[in-house]
């Protein structure tokens, strides 16, 4: 129907006659002519209809916007003076001699100046869609998946499909169920990730495997989180981490170098500890500046029992963040609202001190808990944070993970808040994971419970669990999680050993794992493999706030499709067959 597209126009197609087809972007009426903006996926270009044929000009008048349209045309250089600059086919125009109208268009329930609330913009997404911005978002994520698809086969990786219809994959948030028809009161999960599939595809010896793949999560949803997301999943056998780290790393580097021109170097590793310790995040954002200073024992021991308790307990920790040239830019006011903000961390209070003046000593400093601070300690700070006048220093004193985390927290707000951000692309691979956390007393598996030990036996592991590190690593970009992945267990009694100390009872592996666990007796190689978030992925090289952004189809933060109103009741039939009765209705469970 198109000879080519509206956005395709340009000078070499003058004097010429095309066919286009597309919407009506915009309708200009001057009376005796008629401009029309159409749009196709590939752009817009400026249609003319003028009083030389009246019954062309006399339907032109009937579009409207949105209207879907074929126009038959005559390309023609625009005169001087109406030269659009700012329009990709601005330097022409189609003269237009024929027009169909393909289909009208109601006015749109989208307001076209984009003030539509998210909720609207998912119930109506194809016209949302409609949108350059989104087109081009959406266009941008094909050319990053052929790009992943070359990048890998040109290495030997092989696509293959794993289940959807699955049992459950342990990798921490709740499972999504489909109840059986044939096998009444019993369910099926959707996959969380093709994890243990493709663990046993490398015992079945198909050595790189990969595939571009949805997953399946119950868990709260986030800006970069969705319940249906998709993972770049890549699986190798006989490679170390190292190797996994460097052929991952060369597919980013290159998608970074195709797509957006940008040479990100090369990654630079850091150990979980240190990431924790500097950054209060094992995803930290290394455009940001401000790093956390340990002073526990500066603060061992003064008078506050805020700062000597935690400073003297090993669980503790007791920290601080120097924001150069910070004084005047908080206010009490100002500093309330942050010690509110790092409140949601578990942190019970913010103690500050600004350097006033740092060559007037005690009386060029202002904090309300300076008169807990002796002077030797002061000297210690002021030394320790490199602190200059007009800077101002925050506090964090209490357990290691509630300091972390809310100086984490903290620093990324002031960072942003007060725009001290460098650079645009900060890569780093994050590795020496803890093999497990203690969380009341139970261990869990910090990756998931297939990561292998760095350099243990079963015996060495079970004997210091908590000293553990795993042979696991995670690649961040910019502050955000963007893969991880490790070294798998192929030995069998390793693979109880970790079941055993994560408290999963011989019988419930057997049920749960069994088909694994016996895999692993039949020759398994050693393998390791890593899973990209492909949202998170197109997201931070679309600079888009939202992973909802660059998926066509996304759900809202409560996990609803405003546009098919899933998830819906099932009707009675399709229950009694599937030998289920509905506890509660939604009304019920919104109450
Ligand atoms: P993990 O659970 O770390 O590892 O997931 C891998 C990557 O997937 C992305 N991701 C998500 N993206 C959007 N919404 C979500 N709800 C979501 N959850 C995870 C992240 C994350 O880094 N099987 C292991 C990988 C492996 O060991 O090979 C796994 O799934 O970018
Ligand atoms: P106060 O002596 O209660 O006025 O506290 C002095 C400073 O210590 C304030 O800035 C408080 O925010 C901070 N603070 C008090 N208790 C705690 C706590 N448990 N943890 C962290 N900071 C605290």
């Amino acid at each position: 129907m198109r000879s080519l597209y509206c956005g395709e126009v340009n000078e070499s197609h003058v004097g010429q006659e095309v066919t286009l087809c597309g919407w009506v972007n915009r309708r200009r009426d001057l009376g005796a002519v008629i401009f029309l903006d159409l749009r196709d996926r590939e752009g817009v270009v400026q249609v003319v209809y003028d009083p030389d044929l009246p019954d062309v000009l006399e339907k032109a008048n009937t579009l409207r916007n949105e209207f879907c349209v074929q126009v038959k045309g005559k390309v023609r250089a625009r005169p001087e003076g109406q030269i659009n600059k700012d329009m990709a086919t601005g330097a022409i125009e189609v003269l237009g001699l024929e027009l169909t109208i393909l289909n009208k268009a109601a006015p749109l329930p989208l307001d076209s100046n984009q003030t539509n609330s998210e909720e609207q913009r998912l119930k109506y997404r194809y016209l949302d869609l409609r949108r350059p911005e989104m087109t081009e978002r959406l266009r941008f994520r094909a050319k990053v998946t052929s790009a992943v698809r070359a990048s890998l086969e040109s290495q030997g990786f092989l696509d293959i499909e794993t289940p959807i219809l699955t049992a459950a994959t342990p990798e921490g948030a709740r499972d999504y169920l489909v109840p059986s028809r044939t096998h009444k009161g019993q369910f099926f999960a959707l996959p969380q990730s093709p994890q243990l599939f493709k663990q046993l595809l490398m015992m079945s010896g198909m050595e790189r495997y990969y595939q571009i793949v949805k997953c399946f999560r119950d868990e709260d949803l986030r800006a970069d989180r969705q319940p249906e997301f998709t993972q770049i999943d890549i699986e190798t056998s006989f490679m170390s981490s190292d190797q996994v780290m460097a052929v991952t790393e060369t597919m980013i580097r290159e998608l970074f170098q195709q797509l957006l021109n940008v040479d990100l170097g090369e990654f630079p590793r850091m150990p979980y500890s240190e990431a924790m310790a500097r950054f209060g995040s094992d995803k930290p954002d290394l455009r940001n500046p401000l790093e956390i200073v340990d002073i526990a024992d500066i603060a061992k021991d003064v008078e506050f029992k805020v700062f000597s308790g935690p400073a003297n307990d090993k669980q503790g920790r007791v920290a601080v963040i120097c924001v150069p040239g910070g004084a005047a830019k908080f206010s009490r006011k100002g500093i309330d609202e942050l010690t509110k903000y790092v409140g949601i961390y578990g942190a019970k209070g913010m103690p500050w001190l600004k350097v006033n003046d740092i060559e007037a000593g005690l009386e060029g400093l202002q904090s309300p808990i300076l008169k807990f601070l002796n002077q030797d300690a002061v000297d210690a700070l002021l030394a320790r944070t490199q602190a200059k006048t007009g800077d101002i220093i925050f506090f964090g004193a209490d357990s290691y993970n509630v300091v972390s985390e809310s100086l984490g927290a903290l620093r990324l707000k002031v960072g942003e808040d007060l725009e001290l951000l460098q650079g645009d692309w900060k890569p780093l691979w994050v590795v020496d994971f803890p093999m497990f956390e203690e969380v009341d007393g139970q261990m869990h598996a910090i990756h998931h419970p297939f990561t292998a030990p760095t350099n243990l036996t079963a015996e060495q592991l079970a004997a210091n669990p908590a000293g553990a590190l795993s042979d696991a690593y995670d690649m961040v970009l910019n502050g955000c999680e963007l893969g991880g992945g490790s070294v798998r267990i192929h030995d069998q009694a390793m693979q109880a050993t970790v079941f055993r100390i994560l408290g999963i009872s011989d019988q419930e592996a057997q049920e749960k794992f069994g088909f694994l666990l016996e895999a692993l007796q039949y020759g398994a190689p050693p393998h390791a493999g890593l899973a990209f978030g492909l949202d998170r992925l197109v997201m931070l090289m679309t600079g888009a706030s939202s992973i909802r952004d660059v998926m066509a189809f996304p759900k809202t933060t409560t996990a609803a499709c405003p546009l098919t109103n899933a998830p819906g009741q099932a009707n009675p039939a399709q229950l009694s067959e599937l030998g289920i009765a509905c506890l509660a209705t939604k009304a019920e469970s919104q109450e």
